[in-house]
């Protein structure tokens, strides 16, 4: 009996989950609709006739691995279609400005609001939890163009004057703040003096221009001392202030890179190597000069064994960090929540001080035209870096976190360090003079 009972219920059991099994399939595929795209994308090159378009390909055929609800990640989708070259044909092009309308829908940009501050506040689902440095930065993310409030037009002319240029061997520009008078002081006196410097070993020397990366602070930007008129003596004085018109906060920071890197393309093309670095690092500057030196030689002989006369030297150097991954802990001062980014971050250099090429840093700036703001700059050059095809080198004497604490006060333990983070203006000035006499005693 039971196995009669058996043999027939077996059937029916395995008829009803065949039964089950087409129903689900039926439902899924009734409910499932493919996402609509009406916009469709003018192919240029295709034909001269611009009433014919090309449709959109409905299944995309890059990766779309769009973490969902992270903002930077879908506004960051958003301009990679924007600037694709296989849908936009002409990736030789000039690169094109970010439209109002992207293509996603996913933002309605206000476009060249950022002086009205008519601004919309994009989606993101938990916005009132963020931090309020998150919710700034994300309320003016689309804002990149701040005017210059204090410029040096001769800072890489003859004398000041005239309009023969001169390229400086190494351009220093520091990212200070309006109150660091100290700071400043103590870099003139000491590793960034502008001027012709002597290499430490080769007794080359090179021509090195300093100046100081500015924002605003002041009154209308928070509880600060109005520093205004000093700064502009210290300017008068030395003329190596760049200051631009933006809140000059932590998170925008990276408003610093972009904003230096248009200047120096208008003012400073010609310069060789930049060094990009916080006012509490000391720098062997001469130690440094050599370095470059060696990679500039290496660099040209290259240049000329493989008869290529116009290639530009991809350098970028610091303190390499890899497979970084985004601080989630809220009370951090690099706090990056969830629902603004998701991923890891690509290499990236950081600890106060990097060293690129002159022709690194114009390459920068225009694929930074490409890469929306992230809120930390080190993380952000990476990004610019990885979208170059490009990973930073990492160089040992770039020393982020410090020397070993028995060794601080020795000079002689300096011998072999680029830069170093972080010391006083004090401990500037008298390290510098240790320093200086270095080779008899090490
Ligand atoms: C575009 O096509 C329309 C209709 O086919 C035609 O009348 C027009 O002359 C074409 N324009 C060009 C620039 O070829
Ligand atoms: C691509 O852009 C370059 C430079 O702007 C231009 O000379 C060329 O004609 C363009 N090619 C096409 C197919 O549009
Ligand atoms: C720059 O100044 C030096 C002296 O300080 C002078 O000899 C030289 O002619 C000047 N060059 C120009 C281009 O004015
Ligand atoms: C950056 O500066 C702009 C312009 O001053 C300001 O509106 C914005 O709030 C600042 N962002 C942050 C994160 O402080
Ligand atoms: C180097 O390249 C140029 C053109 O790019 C060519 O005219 C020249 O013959 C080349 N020289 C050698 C040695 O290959």
């Amino acid at each position: 009996n039971g196995r009669l009972l058996c043999m027939c219920l077996l059937p029916c059991m395995m008829t009803g989950h065949l039964l089950v099994y087409v129903m689900v399939s039926i439902f899924v595929t009734i409910s499932y609709a493919p996402p609509k795209i009406t916009i469709h994308y003018v192919a240029p090159g295709l034909s001269a006739n611009t009433s014919t378009l090309a449709s959109h390909p409905l299944g995309p055929f890059w990766n779309l691995r769009l973490e969902d609800g992270a903002l930077w990640n879908q506004l960051q989708h958003a301009w990679d279609r924007q600037h694709n070259p296989i849908l936009r044909g002409n990736a030789t092009g000039p690169v094109r400005k970010p439209k109002a309308k992207i293509l996603s829908g996913i933002e309605e940009e206000c476009l060249s609001d950022c002086v009205t501050r008519r601004c919309w506040l994009p989606r993101l689902r938990d916005v009132n939890g963020l931090p309020e440095q998150m919710k700034a930065f994300v309320r003016s993310m689309h804002c990149r163009e701040y005017p210059l409030l204090i410029n040096q037009q001769g800072a890489c002319r003859r004398n000041g004057s005239g309009l023969a240029l001169e390229s400086p061997m190494l351009f220093m520009a520091i990212k200070s703040q309006v109150g660091n008078f100290e700071n400043r002081q103590a870099i003139r006196e000491t590793w960034g003096r502008s001027g012709l410097v002597w290499g430490e070993s080769s007794r080359t020397g090179a021509l090195v221009r300093t100046v100081f990366l500015l924002g605003r602070q002041d009154s209308s930007t928070g509880p600060h001392p109005d520093l205004k008129n000093l700064l502009e003596l210290e300017n008068q004085k030395y003329r190596d202030i760049l200051q631009w018109d933006f809140q000059d906060t932590f998170f925008n920071l990276t408003l610093k890179d972009l904003l230096f890197w248009h200047w120096l393309r208008q003012y400073c093309p010609g310069a060789t190597f930049v060094f990009k670095g916080d006012d509490d690092v000391l720098v062997r500057t001469d130690a440094l000069l050599d370095y470059l030196h060696k990679q500039w030689e290496e660099h040209n002989l290259l240049r000329i064994y493989r008869n290529q006369t116009d290639v530009g030297l991809d350098l970028f150097v610091g303190d390499v960090i890899y497979n970084a991954m985004p601080n989630r802990e809220p009370s951090a001062k690099y706090y990056i929540p969830e629902s603004f980014y998701k991923g890891g971050y690509p290499p990236y250099a950081g600890g106060g001080g990097v060293v690129y090429s002159g022709s690194l840093a114009l390459r920068l700036k225009e694929v930074s035209e490409r890469v929306r703001l992230f809120p930390i700059d080190d993380v952000y050059l990476g990004m610019c870096l990885h979208r170059l095809g490009l990973t930073p080198s990492h160089h040992p004497g770039f020393l982020t976190f410090d020397l070993p604490e028995p060794d601080r006060g020795n000079p002689c333990a300096y011998k072999s360090v680029l830069l170093v983070h972080r010391r006083s203006p004090k401990k500037m000035l008298t390290l510098w003079k240790q320093l200086q006499n270095l080779p008899g005693r090490c």
